[in-house]
């Protein structure tokens, strides 16, 4: 969602801010701007893209060292230019960006449009920004202090940043509910939603925690303190980001090279966790925690999207191998229902961004309950992953395309090691399975890469299948999950409409929508329920739909009944999400491309959803 950048220091800020723009349009946008201060304090903005901003601002006055820029994703008010960032206070002397919601909004605005405030926008964050100003003038209290005490009167989820026409050698920057990460360079500060556009200038970074406010200050050292007044001691750490990682290293798409780097993603995700040799899984990260899960008597997995459909896969693993009974709820809804949690659950939450506003939502109510919360996260220093008890991180390197791909093959992978290690320390398993099993993960990142050479062929069946408008994806098993992603790819980023549906659940409703232009794309692999998803398949066929199969390589059955097949390795039942995913992650980008989709950056969608 909305992206934010920040500088101060030596430099010209414009290149700097426009390229951390470019970076963070990942997070999914709608319009863009920016504000510099010199001698006076310019702001431009305007919907459509970054490259839009960058042509508006041509031939204008852009130079100054101090600045913020912003790339929004439309809450309160429609994509236009004037509801783009910054705003303006009343005055126009101080400029702001926001990442967040405003709940309380609309009653400060009635508030100030009664003391004479006049607002331009749509949204929430220009009353922010006039309610600043309002108390600064009106205490007359310093700008910080101003901050602070507006900050206690909003009630929301804010990532804010502020610079004034007054001042230019001071940008305060707050934080509550969406991310900022300050990057210390030499005698500068880099400002951002996250890391990546921060990295190519320097690996030192202060993650801002919640309800604190930074005071930057040109050629100071920074300071912090929280919206209580309480001053805080910045703790600096090293990011592990690569420049490499953010960049298309020769493929058309983020999702491509996303997808091409399972192997390398999945391995990464086993690193010094996996030593099948000696029948060793280690989870660092949750080592304290072990006896707890070891123990469970339910565990909860919360998440939403492609995360929950990880944690579905999560739920036949522990049932499976470690015989603990697993309930799998999207975020939203668990937040919402008064669930009931003891205090002997454990609560495992899974997100990529670690910072999804439901399932952050989601894990505080459990928190309070009492719950014991693991998180697998992707990004390193993320909410999710700082608000958990403890937890283990994928280690799948930055996600830039929107579409999911191997930040869910590494969720299966950790879920998988996790299972297998609870099921070892229970007994639940035999050991010479067990041994089996390790042996058999240890190979997957090869069979992920063997199954990535059906690329061309899944680019002839994209061909093939570009004027469906629907498609219908069926799984039994460990495959339903990837029924439903294979279907929530092909949706996301090549807006055609597909449901994943258990197989067998075909006849009880959506039987009825096959006809000879329905694509079916069925998960058959050789292992579990095979034999009845044969007859699935069959029941498909009388009625004339079409049938794409992911087949064990090998299989005649399915063959003589589908009208195409897709080869994928041998492996064992529990392991076939792992590979059986990746053919599902090329038809939806091979059909999107074909489409002319924005395939990076699908329309509506945003990579870190930190609104609820
Ligand atoms: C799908 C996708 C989304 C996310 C969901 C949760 O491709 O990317 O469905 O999976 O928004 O996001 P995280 O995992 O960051 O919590």
């Amino acid at each position: 969602m909305c992206g934010i950048v920040g500088y101060i220091g030596p430099k010209q800020a414009f290149p700097i801010l426009m390229k951390g723009l470019y970076r963070l349009e990942y997070r999914g946008y709608d319009s863009a701007g920016i504000a510099i201060v010199d001698s006076d304090l310019k702001l431009y903005k305007t919907k459509g893209k970054v490259s839009d901003l960058e042509k508006f601002v041509q031939g204008k006055d852009i130079s100054g060292t101090i600045g913020i820029a912003h790339t929004r994703w439309a809450t309160h008010g429609e994509p236009n230019d004037i509801n783009a960032h910054p705003h303006y206070s009343q005055s126009k002397n101080l400029a702001l960006i926001h990442n967040g919601i405003i709940e309380n909004y609309a009653l400060l605005k009635e508030e100030m449009i009664g003391r004479g405030h006049q607002f331009n926008s749509d949204t929430d964050t220009e009353v922010l920004i006039h309610l600043i100003e309002d108390i600064q003038i009106n205490e007359n209290v310093s700008l910080e202090e101003a901050v602070r005490m507006a900050l206690n009167q909003v009630i929301g989820a804010y990532a804010i940043l502020i610079i004034s026409r007054d001042n230019p050698d001071l940008l305060i920057a707050a934080r509550k509910g969406s991310p900022m990460v300050i990057g210390i360079g030499d005698d500068e500060f880099f400002i951002a939603s996250d890391a990546s556009p921060i990295v190519e200038f320097t690996k030192e970074v202060v993650y801002l925690e919640e309800e604190e406010i930074a005071c930057i200050r040109r050629g100071e050292k920074l300071k912090l303190k929280t919206i209580h007044n309480k001053d805080k001691t910045p703790f600096i750490q090293s990011l592990e980001l690569n420049l490499e990682a953010l960049e298309k290293g020769g493929y058309e798409h983020f999702m491509l090279k996303e997808i091409y780097e399972q192997p390398q993603s999945i391995m990464d995700s086993m690193r010094g966790r996996l030593n099948a040799e000696k029948g060793i899984v280690k989870l660092g990260g949750i080592s304290d925690y072990e006896n707890k899960l070891t123990n469970a008597k339910r565990i909860i997995i919360i998440a939403c999207g492609t995360s929950w459909h990880a944690g579905l896969v999560g739920e036949y693993l522990f049932e499976d191998l470690a015989r603990i009974p697993v309930e799998v709820e999207y975020a939203s809804e668990f937040r919402y229902r008064h669930p009931i949690i003891n205090e002997d659950d454990i609560v495992i939450a899974i997100s990529q961004s670690g910072e999804t506003a439901d399932t952050l939502a989601a894990i505080e109510l459990a928190k309070s309950k009492g719950a014991t919360i693991l998180g697998i996260c992707n990004v390193v220093g993320s909410s999710i992953a700082r608000v958990t008890h403890a937890g283990s991180y994928t280690h799948a390197g930055p996600e830039i395309g929107v579409a999911s791909t191997k930040a869910f093959t590494a969720q299966v992978t950790l879920l998988t090691l996790m299972a297998l290690d609870i099921a070892h320390r229970k007994g639940t398993i035999e050991m010479s399975r067990y041994r089996q099993l390790l042996n058999e993960l240890e190979s997957i990142p090869d069979k992920v890469r063997e199954t990535l050479k059906v690329d061309d062929q899944i680019k002839e069946l994209a061909r093939i299948y570009t004027y469906a408008r629907n498609f219908l994806y069926l799984g039994r098993g460990y495959n339903f999950p990837v029924a439903l992603e294979g279907a929530l790819k092909l949706k996301e980023i090549s807006y055609i409409h597909a449901e994943g549906y258990p197989a067998a659940e075909m006849k009880h409703g959506p039987i009825a929508l096959i006809d000879r232009e329905m694509p079916v794309v069925v998960i058959a692999t050789n292992k579990g329920t095979y034999d009845k998803v044969v007859s699935n398949i069959q029941e498909v066929k009388a009625r004339n739909g079409k049938i794409i199969a992911i087949v064990t390589k090998g299989d005649t059955a399915v063959k003589k009944l589908a009208d195409y097949v897709v080869e994928i390795p041998e492996t064992e039942e529990l392991f076939v999400p792992l590979l059986a995913t990746v053919p599902l992650q090329l038809l939806s980008y091979h059909i999107a491309v074909m489409r002319d989709c924005n395939v990076d950056m699908p329309r509506n969608l945003a990579k870190s959803v930190t609104v609820e």
